[in-house]
């Protein structure tokens, strides 16, 4: 066999792998199968890629996987698993950033060569375009997920957007027109740049995860193209790959926040009610508990839906979580967890937390298939969730998050909210949850809180 070859064979393989890893990641009981196979079909790519004659320097290679693999595990063990959203920001912008230079550097070689036709200059184009929009949208959306950055946009926003975008496509028809001149080369990558933070700059607030999914389809995207600039078959799978899967969580997202996409990336988000009075909704009707009266109610109760939310990732209280349901089984109570599509600030966050403890996933219980159960609930115990268990998304057509589907854990016989105050979640609005006549509410951290109960459950 010959060394190309060799090559083809190792693609086919790591393709293949890339494919059956995503399979395994659909399911929560194949995902570490599915991930140990996407990697196990990175190490072959990279394996064969190495054999390619037309490497220059080994050396440079070395040197910089050497950097990408001490920043790679540096981030890894230092982000906090609450900011994980901003640092898969990152990485979009580094893959549209990377695809920016590889494009653009072959691109030039091959004019400077003279091999350049019109297919490898609009393959050029489009990745330079693409990769330089996922490269500054996703710095924006990091900036603005630090909330260090708080532009929202200026009047006549949409038209300088679309007038760039026009530009923007007539600069990779130029590309592909005059591949000898340089400059509108660069001036597409200007122009992509530029696109790239028109279009991030004023969406805020819920929206912004729903736009790191779609930047994360448009570094795939960008792959791709890099792969029709180089010719290499895997870049270009493996680019499709990334560019589907991003749109379909883009997809799963949306429907989950009750937003298309049409109105994440053209109007403002849901605004929250600024200024309005929550004595409205709460006046004296809470009722405040505590962990020994909650033990007590659990006591009696055959079966138990926890719900978690984005207070229990900041209280870190899933081994705490654990502790609770091995004692509440050790005494015969069904326990179950409802997972709501969006709880916590990143897709399958609150899945990824429970499983940190080791809770089975036979335990979660996803929003359709704990929704008709809740009314054969005795207990719900909601820790640090708010916004996707606040029935006014099903009651209040003018509520900013009407229409987004929610847990329905109001329909339990009683519900517990552990959280720190009645201060609103996310979408900043009150939650007539909480002072619904089967609520109890026990203030306090989410750690603490479940701790405590564990305590009470073992001494009533
Ligand atoms: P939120 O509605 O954000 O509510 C979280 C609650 O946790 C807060 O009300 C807060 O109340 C409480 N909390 C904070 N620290 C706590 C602690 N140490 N102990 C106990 N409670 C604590 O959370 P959610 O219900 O998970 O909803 C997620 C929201 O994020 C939704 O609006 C969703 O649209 C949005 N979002 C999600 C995603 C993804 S992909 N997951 C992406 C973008 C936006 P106190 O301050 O009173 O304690």
């Amino acid at each position: 066999m010959t060394t190309p070859d060799v090559i083809s064979v190792g693609y086919l393989v790591a393709a293949v792998l890339f494919i059956l890893g995503l399979k395994g990641l659909g399911r929560p009981r194949t995902a570490v199968r599915g991930n140990l196979m996407g990697a196990t079909g990175m190490l072959v790519a990279i394996l064969v890629t190495l054999l390619d004659q037309s490497i220059i320097s080994y050396l440079a290679l070395a040197v910089a996987l050497l950097i990408g693999s001490v920043v790679g595990v540096l981030l890894a063990v230092k982000v906090k698993m609450t900011s994980m959203p901003e640092l898969v920001a990152l990485f979009n912008g580094f893959g549209g950033g990377a695809s920016v230079l590889v494009a653009t550097a072959s691109f030039i070689e091959a004019v400077d060569l003279g091999s350049a036709d019109n297919r490898l200059a609009i393959a050029a184009g489009v990745t330079a375009l693409i990769g330089a929009v996922t490269f500054s949208g996703s710095i924006i959306a990091f900036f603005k997920l630090q909330e260090s950055l708080k532009g929202s946009g200026f009047t006549g926003l949409h038209l300088v957007r679309a007038a760039v975008m026009l530009v923007s496509v007539g600069l990779v028809a130029m590309v592909a027109l005059q591949p000898d001149t340089r400059g509108w080369l660069w001036a597409l990558v200007g122009a992509g740049l530029l696109l790239g933070v028109l279009g991030t700059i004023a969406i805020g607030g819920a929206d912004m995860p729903v736009v790191i999914a779609l930047l994360n389809a448009f570094s795939g995207v960008a792959a791709s193209a890099t792969g029709f600039v180089l010719d290499n078959s895997l870049l270009i799978i493996a680019g499709s790959l990334v560019g589907a899967s991003g749109l379909i969580l883009t997809r799963i997202m949306c429907t989950a926040m009750n937003r298309s996409i049409y109105d994440v990336i053209f109007s403002a988000a849901p605004a929250a009610a600024v200024g309005r009075d929550d004595s409205d909704v709460y006046g004296d009707r809470v009722t405040a508990t505590s962990a020994e009266e909650v033990a007590m109610i659990l006591e009696i109760a055959d079966r138990v839906v926890i719900v978690p939310g984005y207070g229990l990732a900041v209280a870190q209280a899933q081994h705490a979580v654990r502790d609770l349901m091995t004692s509440l089984e050790a005494s015969g109570t069904e326990v179950v967890f409802g997972i709501h599509p969006v709880a916590g600030r990143m897709p399958g966050h609150m899945n990824v937390l429970l499983a940190e403890a080791e809770i089975d996933y036979e335990h979660l219980l996803d929003m359709n298939q704990v929704n008709p159960t809740f009314a054969q609930t005795d207990v719900t115990i909601v820790i640090g969730a708010n916004d996707v268990v606040n029935p006014s998304a099903r009651t209040d057509p003018g509520s900013p998050i009407a229409g987004m589907p929610i847990l329905d854990v109001d329909e339990s016989r009683t519900v517990i909210v552990i959280k720190r105050s009645l201060s609103p979640g996310f979408a900043g609005i009150a939650n007539p949850l909480f002072a619904a006549d089967n609520t109890f509410m026990l203030f306090g951290d989410g750690k603490q809180a479940v701790l405590d109960i564990v305590a009470a459950l073992v001494s009533v």
